[in-house]
């Protein structure tokens, strides 16, 4: 039989040092496990802008489609902030996105018992909290035509388009309702259908979609300014919330230091189902480059590793290994390991990018 394949696009800043310990992860499956994956690394962002003068060359997006799954590390930075828009690092993201047409974004925020007391928040507001965020990934405002910046009159206008179809709407909603079968069976939708037409729609659709097909779904809709109020004000409410694109990506920021750093949270965009069964699948960071830790050692890698634990769930079926990699992780928490995004200044010394790794190496070791 052959290896499954994984495409591995590190990127830029933390991206290739968070990628790193992504990798030796990779290897120990292969060794300990016999979970072998056939590995290709290739550019993506600033990385092949400066190799090949666009953000994701055509061969890249080519072998994007033909993988199993993409891991991706981060893209952007300073470096790249003059560059013309239509080359600038974050455009190669976004064409991977819409070519490979990954729909539904899982972007989970769970508060480990051990980060509970580090959150912004009071420590009994996200002790337990396991939420999922849905985000609608290739539409809306971020692809929405017409869309540029113009001459009108004596000067000049920028405009983008929030635009979605029932279709659109209709699937990602599926996959929240999917997902909301398999954790408590409720599902928060947010939009602002109280000034949007296309918030109107959203409601109509994700309202119609429940009632047709998913009756057992315990479904509300709040508006997404509210939303991100309730999320840090009481976010345990939550189990699974479908947003669109650009709600998505905001609340799921917020959502994200209700952990204790963004530097924890990982995510998946899933597509449509292949004829074999496996979704077209991207799996990568919530968040960025992080320019001001590039290159010191610092980044915590564990949003890059959990974002493989999700690879193996949802990519690969292989659930168990994915909660063996998910207990190693709580357990290296548990015994006190942090990067530096993951204490205070006078809580100590941090641990590197490197030395989490050796400790969620170890722990998966002692899981045998
Ligand atoms: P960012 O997520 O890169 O950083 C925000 C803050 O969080 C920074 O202080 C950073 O040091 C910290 N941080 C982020 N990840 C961390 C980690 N793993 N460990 C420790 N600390 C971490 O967001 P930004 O500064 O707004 O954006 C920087 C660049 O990254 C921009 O070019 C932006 O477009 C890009 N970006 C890319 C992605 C992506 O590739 N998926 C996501 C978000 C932002
Ligand atoms: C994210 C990022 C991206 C987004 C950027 C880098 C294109 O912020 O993945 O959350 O806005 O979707
Ligand atoms: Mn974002």
């Amino acid at each position: 039989m052959t290896n499954p394949t994984l495409l591995i696009l590190a990127g830029d800043g933390i991206g290739p040092e968070v990628m790193g310990q992504v990798t030796r992860i990779i290897d120990w499956y292969g060794k300990n496990r016999d979970l072998a994956f056939d590995v290709e690394h290739d550019l993506v962002g600033g990385a092949a802008y400066d190799k090949h003068g666009t953000p994701l060359h055509d061969d890249t997006m080519a072998k994007a489609l033909a993988a199993d799954a993409v891991l991706l590390g981060a893209v952007g930075g300073p470096k790249y902030d003059d560059l013309d828009f239509s080359v600038k690092p974050e455009r190669g993201l976004l064409r991977l996105r819409k070519e490979m047409d990954l729909f539904s974004n899982l972007r989970p925020a769970q508060c480990f018992d051990a980060l509970a007391d580090f959150s912004s928040l009071k420590k009994d507001i996200v002790a337990g909290l396991d939420i999922m965020i849905v985000r609608e990934l290739t539409s809306g405002v971020y692809f929405g035509e017409p869309r540029g910046i113009f001459e009108e009159g004596n000067e000049r206008v920028g405009i983008n388009t929030q635009r979605y179809t029932e279709s659109e709407i209709d699937r990602v909603a599926r996959s929240a309702f999917e997902l909301a079968r398999r954790r408590s069976g409720k599902v928060c939708s947010m939009e602002k259908a109280n000034v949007m037409e296309s918030g109107i729609l959203w409601r109509e659709v994700v309202q119609k979609v429940r009632d047709t097909d998913y009756p057992d779904i315990e479904l509300t809709h709040m508006y997404a300014d509210n939303g991100a109020m309730q999320l840090v004000r009481a976010p345990k409410q939550f189990d699974v919330i479908v947003t669109d694109n650009l709600f998505g990506d905001i609340l799921s920021d917020c959502a994200a230091m209700l952990t204790g750093s963004l530097g924890m949270l990982p995510s998946a965009s899933l597509g449509a189902p292949n004829p074999d069964g496996r979704p077209k699948a991207l799996y990568e960071p919530v968040h960025g480059s992080a320019p001001d830790i590039a290159g010191q050692g610092k980044a915590n890698p564990i949003a890059c590793i959990l974002s493989f634990a999700m690879a193996l769930r949802y990519s690969f079926d292989q659930g168990d290994e994915a909660t063996r990699l998910e207990n190693a992780v709580e357990k290296v928490l548990a015994d006190g390991a942090r990067t530096a995004d993951l204490m205070g200044p006078e809580d100590g010394t941090p641990i590197s990018t490197t030395e989490m790794g050796d400790a969620i190496l170890a722990a998966l070791d002692a899981s045998l």
